[in-house]
């Protein structure tokens, strides 16, 4: 199986780098050979590499800069993913894509399902939904992928930050009410090969669609951070913040260009049930995580 990966070298596409390489020869890029600012020249090269599948992991995930590259986030997230989807409809390439939660509005409690009506705040949102909506129209085999709060053990993370504030600080103020499942681009990569291998190997076309893809459970980051600042505390890591010290706030204090969704619950049921997957709870991969960037 020849397979070409787009976006090797963020959080994800690094992930892919490992979970991909037993399943067949994988032929990576990154935004030097492939750049999405230029749609054209990524369908080119999906016409000249020829793959059986393509698993694109770049995006314009800057959630407050593309506010001000309306056109720039466009490019990358919704014509070049549009323009390669029309590559493997030609080819009868399955393509796999990554989405967000930022393609709802975040209102009310509830996780919302694959059906749910959509209404992004942002034009990260916006330009991920234009996205999705062209691979869906393309007519190619596809996974599309939703996911939310992606954190990976290689480059900058949230549990990090939350680590160095927690160590230099004698107090801190987490935001408490946005909501949403912490998922390890480690996750992504491995249910990316289980569903490559389930398409592929069953020939099995009716598993082609879209699916809400996060780890169990829920959190505020408010919650994620004390979760990560306990459990550094109990592992021996240098923390000077106080549990006390830790203080919740709301997203209004903090105001950004981009407007983020409050609720970001995501139902897993389809993928679970149609893949025969079960997903661990979030705690599970973020104590991994931590393991591995303390060295504990
Ligand atoms: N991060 C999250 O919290 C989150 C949440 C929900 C969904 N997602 C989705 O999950 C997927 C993977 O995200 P991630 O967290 O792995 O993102 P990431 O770490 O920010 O990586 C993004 C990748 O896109 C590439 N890229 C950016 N501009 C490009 C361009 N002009 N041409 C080609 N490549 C370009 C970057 O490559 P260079 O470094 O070479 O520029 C990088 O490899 C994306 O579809 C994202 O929308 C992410």
């Amino acid at each position: 199986m020849k397979i070409l990966l787009l976006g090797k070298g963020g959080q994800v596409g690094w992930e892919l780098q490992r979970s991909l390489s037993p399943l067949g020869q994988v032929i990576a890029h990154d935004s030097d050979t492939a750049d999405f600012s230029h749609p054209e020249q990524v369908a080119a090269l999906v016409q000249a590499v020829k793959p059986d599948v393509i698993v694109n992991a770049a995006a314009h995930t800057a959630v407050d800069k593309a506010e001000s590259e309306p056109e720039l986030a466009r490019a990358i997230n919704a014509t070049a993913p549009g323009l390669i989807a029309h590559e493997a409809a030609k080819l009868g390439a399955l393509l796999v894509h990554y989405s967000t939660d930022y393609v709802f509005d975040g209102s009310g409690s509830a996780a919302r399902n694959e059906s749910s009506p959509t209404a992004p705040l942002s034009v990260y949102g916006r330009t991920k939904l234009e996205g999705e909506q062209l691979i869906q129209q393309s007519g190619c085999a596809h996974f599309i992928f939703r996911t939310s709060w992606v954190y990976a053990a290689r480059g900058g993370n949230f549990a990090k930050t939350m680590l160095r504030l927690a160590a230099e600080r004698d107090q801190l103020k987490v935001i408490n009410d946005q909501i949403g499942a912490p998922t390890g681009a480690d996750l992504l990569a491995d249910v990316t090969a289980h569903a490559i291998r389930a398409f592929r190997q069953a020939s099995r076309p009716e598993l082609s669609g879209l699916y809400h893809l996060v780890a169990q459970g829920e959190t505020s980051w408010f919650d994620y951070a004390r979760f990560v600042i306990e459990w550094a505390r109990a592992n021996g890591q240098p923390i000077k913040v106080a549990p006390q010290a830790i203080e919740s706030t709301g997203t209004a204090s903090y105001p950004t260009p981009a407007k983020r969704p409050l609720n970001s619950r995501l139902d897993t049921t389809k993928l679970q049930q149609t893949l025969g997957l079960s997903l661990p709870h979030w705690e599970q991969g973020v104590q991994r995580m931590l393991t591995e960037i303390t060295g504990k």
